[in-house]
Order: C-alpha cells, then structure tokens, then sequence
C-alpha cells in the first residue's frame, strides 16, 4: 500500500494523493445536506431491514446496523456529533460515525446501494416533509383569509381595474378572490407531492444492483407510494425540485399581490385597513411612521425564490443521464425555497386573520369613485336602451360629476333626467352602493349572499382536505 494512499476517505482506494484541501472544501456538502440526517437514517434504516429480509446481512448485523444507527441519531439530535468536511457530505458522515460505533459490520451498510440512489431517496424524504408542513401553514392562511371574508360578506369597497374605482364590491369578495389563488397553490402542491412520492432507492449508482433487494419493501417502509421505474431517471431525476419551486414561485407572486395590496390599503391616501402594531415597525427619524414591514418584506422575498426555480431549471438544463455532481447544488436553493416559504406564509397565516378594515373609509372611497356608473347604465337599458347609448348617456353625466363635484347618487332627479329623461325615482336604488353589489346576485358574484355562501363553500373545501 502506497503512503501516500488517502486512507481518511470510504472512497481512498484507487488514490494515490490525498484531495487538495481547498478542492476538499469545494467539494463538500455537508454543511448544508446535514440538514437530511434523519432523512438519510431512515433511508438507511429501511435499506438494511430490507437487506436482512433478502438474507444478504445477519439477524445480528442488522441488529448492530439499527443500534449504531439510534445512536447516531442520538448523537446528531443533542448535538455532539462531530461533523467533518473531510467526510465530504452527510451521507459519509454518518457511515463513519456508524462504523466506528458497531465495527466493520458498519461498512456492509452500503451493500447494493450508492450515493445517487440515497440522496434521491434522502432528498424526496425531506421534501415531502417539508411539502406537508407547507400545506398545513398554507391551510392555516387560508382559514384566517375566508374567516375574515365570512365576517366582512357586505362591507363594501371599491373594486379595481388599472387601480382606478371601477366597481363597488365587498371586502369579503376580494378577500376570496386571495384564496382562490391559494385553493390552486394548495392543487400544485399536492400534484407535486404526488409525482415526487416514489422511492428511488435501488437504482444503486445508475444501473441497478447485483443483489436480490426488494425495492417495493423499501418503497413501502419510506411510505413511498411505489418505486420509480428506470434506474437512470432515478439517480438524476431533480424534476420533483423544479415542480416544487415552481409551485414556490407562484405562491409567493400571490403572496406577493396581497402584500401589494395590504401595503396600499394601510397608506394613508387609502386608509382602508389597520395592521397590529405588531406587524408593523417604526423609523429611527419619523416619529409618525407605521410601516407596513411584513408585507414588504413577503413582496420582496418573491425575487429569491423565482431566482431559486431559475437556479434549478438551469442546473438540469443539459445535463447528460445519469447521477452529475452538478445536482449537489440542488440543495441549497431547495431548502432556501422551503424556509422562505415557510416563513412568509406563517407571517401571513398569523397577519390576515388579525386586518382591521376601516369599513366607513372603504365604504366612503367607493362612493367618490362614480363607482355606479355601469349601474346606470344597466337601468338605461332595462328601459329599452341599446348599451352604447346607455354607456354614452352615463358618460356624460359622470362628466358633470366630475366639474361639479357630485356622485351620481347626489344628484337631483331633474338634473339626471336632463341626461335622459327616462330616467325616474327609482334611479336612485340602482346609484346606491349596497343596491350595487346586491344586484350581482349570481354564483361568483359580489352580492352579500353571494359572498357568503362562497365563504361557506370555501370552509367545506379545506374541511374535506
Ligand atoms: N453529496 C452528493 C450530492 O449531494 C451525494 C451524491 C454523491 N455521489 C457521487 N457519486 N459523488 O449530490
């Protein structure tokens, strides 16, 4: 055996020089897939079992393997376990740990397996963890956001399109409108869960093993739905990563939309809703500043996590079948996505159900807006008008609003009929906010009942989930 041999590696066999230590350092991973540990112990776990069951390792090997493996564990969880750089990456790290623990029985662990195969598994493991922890903050925001619209059914508010009044609606509604986008971010995730819920382990390094595993126990002890197909597409496979950050993406652009939106209506041009001061912060030199942080802070965290779904695309792109150390760098952007994630949706989940609509100044805001026009418009035509004329009739009596400072609800009768004298009393049923949004009496409508049955029917969604 030569001297020179890197005997410090499980891998030294074939050197003749030990790693460059910067090139070591490079190389490593393990200060970033430590966070994997109990993922990998329970791959391993499920490995070994499945091993003794093929009659590959002994009753007692097996039984030292689930010791030693315990005690790592152990180890990791209290904290002192040593972590080396020079073990590369999690994976060799606790291999190492294991057998010095149990001896030489430690290093038949990795009969019938490889690396790629393990941190396939190890990721998809830690994934779907994360996926349900995400689904279960995202439910919680959810619930806060159709509770707070349940309670706010008739309040109405100024609808927007191009952030001009458009048309009256109710807080409830918009507040809806949030969590359909959410009720979809809900499907992605759960889609992804789906196709990323197979076990990769036995794929070994690319091409299978010699052994005679039984890859639909280890499939089935990980609670893997089933194991993947092809031993190639196995080890390489980083599709569950993108498909999760995609899933990232677009719930942080909605998350992103309703800080937009909550940072606008806590200004005080909108004054439309309150924040807890204790979502709030204040500034070192304006003793008036109340500043809508969380929000902010959510709108802008979106640019990290498109950036982590391009970091991922363009990791994939290109690469040759079948495991490349190129997929290492999957890692950071991953578990960046799934704490930033978590983050802003537990900031949302506890932010929303706390708002405080000012409902007499949205209420207000709606009524300055010629917000009923459309709803003349409409009463033209139930008098027989085509709606272009009624559209140009409503034109220009908002045009006198406008010089002279009135609602079309303001004005007198005689001066509405001077824009058309079809026009009569009951007008003013049609001009007024609540007869407004009472008239959109249909499914997906913004009448109070409409609201709040949509609230209801939103509550029975996350009830059969
Ligand atoms: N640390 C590696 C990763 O994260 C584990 C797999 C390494 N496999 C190999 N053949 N070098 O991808």
């Amino acid at each position: 055996m030569s001297n020179k041999q890197d005997t410090s590696k499980l891998w030294g066999g074939r050197f003749s020089e030990a790693t460059d230590s910067f090139v070591q350092r490079f190389t490593a991973s393990v200060n970033f897939d430590r966070r994997m540990a109990a993922e990998d112990i329970a791959g391993s776990l499920a490995h070994a079992e499945m091993l003794c069951a093929a009659g590959v390792l002994t009753q007692e090997e097996l039984a030292d393997i689930q010791r030693g493996l315990a005690q790592v564990q152990e180890e990791i969880t209290s904290g002192s376990f040593t972590w080396s750089v020079e073990l590369e990456d999690v994976h060799m790290n606790i291999e190492s740990r294991l057998t010095q623990l149990i001896g030489s029985t430690g290093k038949k662990l990795h009969t019938g397996r490889s690396r790629n195969d393990q941190v396939a598994t190890d990721i998809r493991l830690y994934l779907r963890a994360a996926i349900d922890a995400i689904a279960a903050e995202l439910t919680r925001l959810q619930q806060g956001t159709i509770d707070l619209a349940g309670r706010h059914s008739d309040a109405i508010m100024p609808g927007f399109t191009h952030l001009q009044t458009a048309q009256p609606v109710t807080f409830g509604h918009h507040l809806l409108a949030w969590n359909e986008m959410l009720e979809r971010d809900h499907g992605r995730l759960q889609d992804c869960r789906a196709r990323l819920n197979q076990s990769p382990l036995g794929a070994a390094a690319l091409a299978g093993t010699t052994y005679p595993i039984d890859r639909a126990r280890t499939a089935a002890t990980l609670g893997f739905d089933r194991p993947t197909e092809n031993s190639l597409d196995s080890v390489s496979d980083r599709d569950f990563a993108i498909e999760f950050c995609a899933f990232a993406a677009l719930l942080m652009t909605h998350m992103s939309r309703m800080s937009e939106e909550l940072v606008l209506w806590t200004s005080a041009q909108f004054n439309f809703i309150e924040l807890p001061d204790r979502f709030c912060t204040g500034s070192s030199i304006m003793p008036q500043k109340k500043n809508p942080d969380v929000p902010e802070l959510v709108r802008g965290k979106v640019g990290r996590v498109n950036g982590h779904l391009v970091a991922l695309l363009t990791l994939m792109k290109s690469q040759p079948l079948a495991y490349n150390k190129d997929n290492q760098e999957d890692k950071e952007p991953l578990f960046d996505t799934v704490d930033t994630v978590l983050d802003c949706l537990r900031a949302f989940a506890d932010m929303v159900p706390a708002i405080k609509p000012r409902i007499e100044q949205m209420r207000e805001a709606a009524r300055r807006g010629f917000s009923t026009a459309t709803d003349l418009a409409d009463y033209l035509v139930r008098q027989g008008l085509p709606f272009r004329d009624a559209h140009e009739v409503v034109g220009k009596a908002v045009a006198h609003g406008v010089s002279s400072g009135q609602d079309l609800a303001e004005m007198t009768l005689a001066t509405l009929q001077g824009f058309h004298p079809g026009i009569n009393a009951d007008v003013f049923e049609v001009l007024t906010l609540e007869g407004s949004v009472a008239a959109r009496d249909h499914l997906g409508g913004t009448a109070p009942r409409q609201v709040a049955a949509a609230a209801e029917r939103a509550r029975e969604r996350l009830r059969r989930r």
